[in-house]
């Protein structure tokens, strides 16, 4: 019998600023899953990073239930009722179009699900990030699956050396595309490269995949794709869920991915680069410089309906070091303070606050005379040759 877990998370009010949540909103959103879930959820988990509240469900409807999704939704909006009650900063920001925090992303909650054949075990890892985006996703994801340096189950175990198939989503055109690694593994890089426009949002297993054919093994947030207005929307800090061991990247090989603080976009005002730093629960808390970005993995199994966990995968010692190189970076990385590409580049501004602020420059600006003349000569000289 196939299985759904869905995930949901938003921002619906922090302390003080961005920070963290309130207990008892995560409380309040607890409450209503479990009284309005159960006869619709075989199981469920709250958790929160940041200040992101984090739901994760498990149900046998299927991908896009809107019951399911409804159940999330208002479960969201019981916790703002008390946040705002409490005066907590941004209440029902991810629910409501009203409350701007410095860029047009971020706008509603961010979904990812899959529907599955579950195993005899059925060991899976949620991985919650803040401040940043759902393309700070493609490195990691891309090791577990895709790089034997990382995943050497990809060369030595059988079930996995024929590799996995990327689901790729364009996210400014809104396509998609299935492509196939290790076969087209630079192709894949030269897309999810650029990780604000291409975003893996799933992973497959090869048809001939010999103890898990066709199915979906990975997913992501990746809610950037909806429009409104000619704008984007956001629900940008993202989440993923990755499947694991058994022909798939072991526990260990899916942690592994995020023992390199690598540089993610999304950080202080949604405007800067900085290093994820993996964290436990407990440090998962938005101080320094609203940051720095930082991800969260909790492990699961589940058996009939049921979950078993979580664990805290990054309440480990073995990732101090992951977390002191993701300090100096960030000391490096704060003294270029405004500058790029400490800030993000200037057609990612486009999406801030910024432009406002810059708009009664506008028809300011003067032609540099001998610049344009030398333009104009330029395209003259261009024509001659055709
Ligand atoms: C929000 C975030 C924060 C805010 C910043 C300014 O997730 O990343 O860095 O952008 O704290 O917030 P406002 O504009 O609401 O004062
Ligand atoms: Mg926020
Ligand atoms: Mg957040």
């Amino acid at each position: 019998m196939k299985a759904t877990i869905t995930h949901i998370k938003a921002d619906i009010g922090s302390l003080p600023g961005h920070t963290t949540v309130y207990g008892p909103v995560v409380e309040a959103v607890r409450k209503y899953v479990k009284e309005k879930g159960e006869s619709l959820l075989s199981d469920f988990h709250i958790s929160y990073v940041g200040d992101d509240i984090q739901i994760t469900m498990v149900h046998n409807k299927g991908v896009d239930c809107p019951e399911i999704h409804e159940l999330a939704w208002n479960a969201f909006k019981s916790g703002t009722d008390l946040a705002r009650k409490v005066g907590l900063y941004g209440a029902g920001q991810d629910l409501l179009k009203d409350s701007f925090s410095g860029n047009i992303k971020g706008m509603g909650p961010g979904i990812a699900e899959m529907e599955i054949t579950p195993r005899k075990s059925e060991p899976f890892i949620v991985y919650m990030m803040d401040k940043t985006e759902p393309g700070a996703f493609n490195y990691p994801i891309f090791k577990m699956f895709a790089d034997p340096y990382n995943t050497p189950g990809l060369v030595i175990d059988s079930n996995m050396h024929d590799g996995f198939i990327f689901e790729i989503w364009d996210i400014v055109e809104a396509k998609r595309i299935f492509l196939s690694a290790p076969e087209h593994m630079y192709d894949i890089l030269g897309m999810i490269g650029s990780k604000g426009r291409y975003v893996i949002k799933r992973v497959h297993t090869k048809p001939n995949h010999e103890k898990l054919p066709d199915e979906n093994v990975a997913v992501i947030t990746t809610d950037k794709l909806s429009f409104i207005a000619g704008e984007y929307v956001g629900k940008d800090d993202p989440a993923g869920i990755v499947r694991i061991q058994s022909g798939l990247p072991a526990s260990g090989e899916a942690m592994e991915a995020f023992s390199h603080p690598y540089l993610v976009s999304g950080w202080m005002r949604g405007s800067f680069n900085g290093p994820l730093m993996p964290v436990a629960m407990k440090d998962a808390k938005m101080t320094r410089f609203d940051g720095p970005p930082r991800v969260v993995g909790l492990g699961f199994v589940l058996k009939d309906g049921k979950l078993a966990g979580p664990v805290d995968m990054f309440d480990d010692p073995a990732f101090d070091g992951a977390r002191r190189t993701a300090v100096k970076v960030v000391d490096y990385l704060r003294r270029m303070g405004p500058f790029e590409p400490h800030r993000v580049p200037e057609e990612d501004m486009e999406y801030t606050t910024l432009p406002r602020v810059l708009e009664k420059y506008k028809g300011q600006f003067e032609a540099v005379p001998d610049i344009q003349k030398k333009k104009k000569e330029v395209k003259l000289s261009t024509k001659d040759v055709d």
